[in-house]
């Protein structure tokens, strides 16, 4: 994200959302990326797929299907008609289009489903779409409410389908490097990782703008709403959602989500022990309900510490995580990560400075210590080294990929529905203990969150 600040952020705030139904603008459209229909070529049996949801997300998601061999995007459904417009400039040749999303469900000529649709609807989706047997590829944060993942696995394991949840930082370019050099022992014992997810931006914060044509005409609010509370026709809410709680688990299931679903797979651990929050809505205060910065300290059972944090108002860059081990350090961005090697000099003198001259200079003696106080055979210091991704593929791209081979080869997915529901449910904990103001713990026997 970047660092430079809107010129007038009052004002932009202002104006976007003042706009209800101004005149349509210039949509600037850009070239409409073809489908890579060339599975008879490369000898691949047709993936056929069907879209829920195609905002900003969801448009990425088909940009990244586009170019896997043997996709096709058939149909997709949305609220919001500059969406689905969008879609069909996009997509060549254009997916058919509906604001009823049981409509692709029903589909015959539809094998699977990309789901991108705010997080309240993710767990109804799911089940629809696994009911009506489709696979699906289910976007981050796989559950609004921690309690919902049971569902999901109970869906998804008598379905048969493949789920994939769509946190792609499991389909990074170093994400298995940098797991086989922790497995390995590499960084000796790890008792911290701290992870990061910092902006500096109204887009960054939250408040994305509102296209001049939305209106009761383009936007079908109630079905936006769902089983979410009954509301008056918002605008706000349809297109910020993330600043209200009904369909957002702000910060911690937004951001640090990827920062959990990173740690889960590069530590090998799954279930989180306690944890604690703090947050408040310190600089963006206008009409959100989410704080703007969320610290949280996440401990888990196999012996370290995770320390989780985000701000809405810095940007400045800086590792995705760092892992910090007892013979070495990982500075991990997914695509690549610093090793460093932890030299763990020891020096006396800071202890001696207070002895007599003739009882340091025996000690020395007795220890073989150089004239600085430190053991002669003391650690080498070693440069770090930096790995990087073998492939410049698209991390999206990679993950929808892994995805489509899985359903393709009867195999499994890299982000099962038990690795999602598991985290997601940090994210829960995380504002479950900034509401009460206390620690909460995850009791693995039951399988509940105690406040
Ligand atoms: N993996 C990532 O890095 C990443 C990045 C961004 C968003 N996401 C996730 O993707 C999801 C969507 O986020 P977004 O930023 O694209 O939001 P968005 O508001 O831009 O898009 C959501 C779309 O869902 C549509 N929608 C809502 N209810 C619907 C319904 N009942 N039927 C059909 N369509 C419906 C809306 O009209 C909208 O177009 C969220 O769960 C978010 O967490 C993941």
């Amino acid at each position: 994200m970047s660092n430079s600040k809107p010129v007038n952020r009052r004002q932009f705030l202002e104006k976007s959302s003042l706009i209800v139904a101004a005149a349509s603008a210039a949509s600037g459209a850009r070239p409409a990326s073809a489908q890579l229909n060339n599975s008879a070529a490369v000898n691949l049996k047709p993936v056929r797929l069907g879209f829920i949801g195609v905002g900003i997300r969801g448009t990425l998601l088909m940009d990244a299907a586009v170019g896997i061999a043997g996709v096709e995007i058939k149909a997709v459904a949305d609220c919001y008609k500059g969406h689905l417009e969008r879609a069909q400039e996009l997509i060549t040749p254009p997916p058919a289009v509906t604001g009823d999303y049981k409509e692709i469900l029903a589909r015959p000529d539809v094998d699977a489903v990309v789901i991108a649709t705010p997080d309240h609807w993710h767990l109804q989706m799911t089940q629809e779409a696994l009911a009506a047997g489709k696979h699906v590829y289910i976007e981050k944060p796989m559950t609004h409410r921690w309690e919902d993942g049971e569902a999901f696995i109970a869906a998804a394991d008598k379905s048969g389908k493949l789920v994939q949840v769509g946190s792609q930082y499991t389909s990074m370019g170093c994400a298995q490097k940098a797991t086989q050099l922790i497995k390995s022992g590499q960084l000796g014992q790890v008792t911290l990782v701290e992870g990061r997810f910092h902006r500096n931006t109204a887009t960054g914060a939250w408040y994305y703008p509102i296209p001049p044509d939305a209106s009761p005409a383009t936007v079908d609010f109630k079905g936006f709403l769902g089983s979410a509370p009954a509301r008056e026709f918002d605008l706000r809410r349809f297109f910020q959602w993330r600043l209200f709680w009904d369909y957002s688990g702000g910060l911690p299931t937004d951001l640090f989500v990827h920062l959990v679903t990173a740690t889960h797979q590069l530590m090998g651990v799954q279930e989180p022990e306690s944890v604690f929050s703090f947050g408040d809505i310190y600089h963006w205060k206008n009409y959100r309900e989410v704080p703007d910065q969320m610290t949280s300290m996440v401990k888990y059972p196999e012996g370290f510490v995770l320390r989780l944090s985000s701000t809405a108002s810095n940007g400045h860059p800086g590792p995705v995580l760092t892992i910090y081990g007892s013979e070495g350090t990982l500075e991990y961005t997914g695509g690549s990560f610093k090793h460093y090697y932890e030299p763990r000099t020891e020096g006396f003198g800071y202890s001696t400075r207070s002895w007599p001259k003739a009882t340091t200079a025996r000690f020395k003696e007795l220890m073989n210590l150089n004239e600085g106080l430190s053991p002669l055979d003391g650690a080498v210091v070693a440069d770090p080294v930096e790995y990087k991704s073998p492939n410049d593929e698209d991390s999206t791209r990679a993950h929808v990929r892994n995805w489509i081979e899985a359903i393709r080869t009867g195999g499994k997915p890299i982000e099962d529905v038990r690795f999602g529901h598991h985290a997601a449910l940090v994210g829960h904990m995380c504002n479950l203990s900034y509401k009460a103001g206390k620690p909460v713990r995850w009791n693995k026997t039951t399988r509940k969150v105690e406040v």
